[in-house]
């Protein structure tokens, strides 16, 4: 019987988190692995991991139907869901940046175009320093919106660097950093203390043992 389900956020966190449970004892066919699947249960039958948009993983979590789940420090900035976040996991590393064409310097007079992924945390960083922006939210791609001159900048993530790098952008400035984190659901710690809290503390100890490497 499925005693924890497990959201896991698909896309850049999908591969680091499965190696990640995996060296927590938990384990997968390759036929699961590669499948299309959405829901998959690991071979003891004990965990059931369901793969969704990074977006969606809190509120699959905040809602119960998965007790626990992965994401990133990024998606849960922009998220009003109401969830416990007991780990910071050694996974997933990145930073929220502000970036702008490498051949146009960015403009301090007037409305200051932004488009982002990211509105809250756009929002947020500019309001803090009195910047009037107007926030064009995009649902991917952001980079090209400065190239085109749909904006003045981005809000967005730099994992590597690469598709700024590819696009002619430069970091202006680096918001805040971002790893993946362990969500839970607050009635399944509670009520699965003893599965979640075993659960934690394998994570845990791996966290600690990537630290030490
Ligand atoms: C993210 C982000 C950047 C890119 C950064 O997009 O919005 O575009 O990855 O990664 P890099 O620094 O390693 O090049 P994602 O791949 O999630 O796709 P999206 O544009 O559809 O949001």
């Amino acid at each position: 019987m499925t005693e924890l389900t497990i959201a896991i956020a698909k896309g850049r966190l999908r591969a680091e988190a499965l190696d990640l449970l995996r060296s927590t004892g938990l384990s997968f066919s390759p036929e699961t692995l590669s499948s299309r699947r959405l829901a998959v249960e690991d071979e003891s039958g004990r965990y059931r991991l369901i793969f969704v948009k990074p977006a969606d993983v809190p509120v699959y979590v905040e809602h119960g139907i998965a007790d626990c789940g992965i994401v990133g420090r990024d998606v849960l900035l922009e998220s009003d869901a109401d969830l416990l976040q007991p780990l910071s996991l050694n996974i997933g590393a990145c930073r929220i940046v502000v970036a702008a064409r490498n051949d146009a310097p960015l403009s301090r007079f007037g409305m200051l175009r932004v488009a982002t992924k990211y509105p809250r945390i756009a929002g947020q960083h500019f309001g803090a320093r009195g910047v009037a922006v107007d926030l064009i939210v995009l649902s991917g791609s952001v980079e090209l919106a400065p190239v085109l001159g749909l904006a003045d900048c981005v809000v967005d993530l730099v994992e590597t660097g690469r598709t700024l790098q590819e696009n002619g952008l430069r970091i202006i400035e680096v918001i805040t950093e971002s790893t993946a984190r362990l969500v839970v659901n607050r009635a399944s710690y509670q009520l699965k203390a003893e599965v979640v809290g075993r659960f934690l503390r394998s994570l845990d100890d791996n966290s600690a043992k990537e630290n030490d490497r």
